[in-house]
């Protein structure tokens, strides 16, 4: 299939709770390419398969934007699972569902991520930091259904909302990070 279109806000699948994949069946396989393919071609940092309309455990992302990462190459998570989290950080994050949005964001500084890597090997727990650590909590919210607006306060996602949902179709700023 190649580039799949991404899901703008507010596309209900956005919102649903994305189910556990059980097979590296050749539509798992080719989601997980396409996925690579759309976020290179979104110039993200990552990208969660709800965003291209399928709800299942699945996010790529490129290690390739933070210095000195344990990992080399842009990849893909199957089941992905959280298994350590410490410290706080802030981060402006920005969204490929929300064009042209960025709300500062507070996420824990440090994770072990554990899952299924695209060859079906298991991950065994490595760990990440700083805006791999951010990308990767913001992905895992996707497959849950969670939004990064859903951590602003209250005040600060009304507005951003209401200015998001009131104006047209809009481009993303390439020089920020975007998951
Ligand atoms: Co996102």
């Amino acid at each position: 299939m190649g580039i799949r279109p991404i899901v703008k806000y507010p596309s209900p699948v956005l919102r649903e709770k994305a189910r556990e994949v059980e097979g590296f069946t050749p539509e798992v396989q080719g989601l997980l390419k396409d996925m690579l393919e759309t976020m290179e071609a979104a110039k993200g940092v990552g990208l969660a398969a709800n965003q291209v309309g399928v709800p299942l455990r699945v996010f790529v992302f490129d290690p390739r934007v933070q210095e000195g990462s344990p990992l080399k190459a842009p990849m893909g998570i199957v089941n992905p699972k959280i298994l350590e989290a410490s410290g706080t950080i802030l981060w402006e994050e920005g969204c490929l569902s929300f064009p042209d949005m960025e709300l500062k964001i507070a996420r824990s500084e440090r994770i072990v991520l554990d899952g299924l890597a695209q060859d079906g090997q298991p991950l065994g727990g490595i760990e990440l930091d700083g805006l791999l650590a951010v990308c990767v909590q913001h992905e895992m919210d996707h497959l849950d259904g969670v939004l990064f607006i859903d951590h602003a306060s209250k005040l600060k996602k009304e507005i951003a909302l209401k200015r998001y949902l009131s104006r047209g179709p809009k481009e993303h700023d390439h020089a920020k990070a975007h998951f």
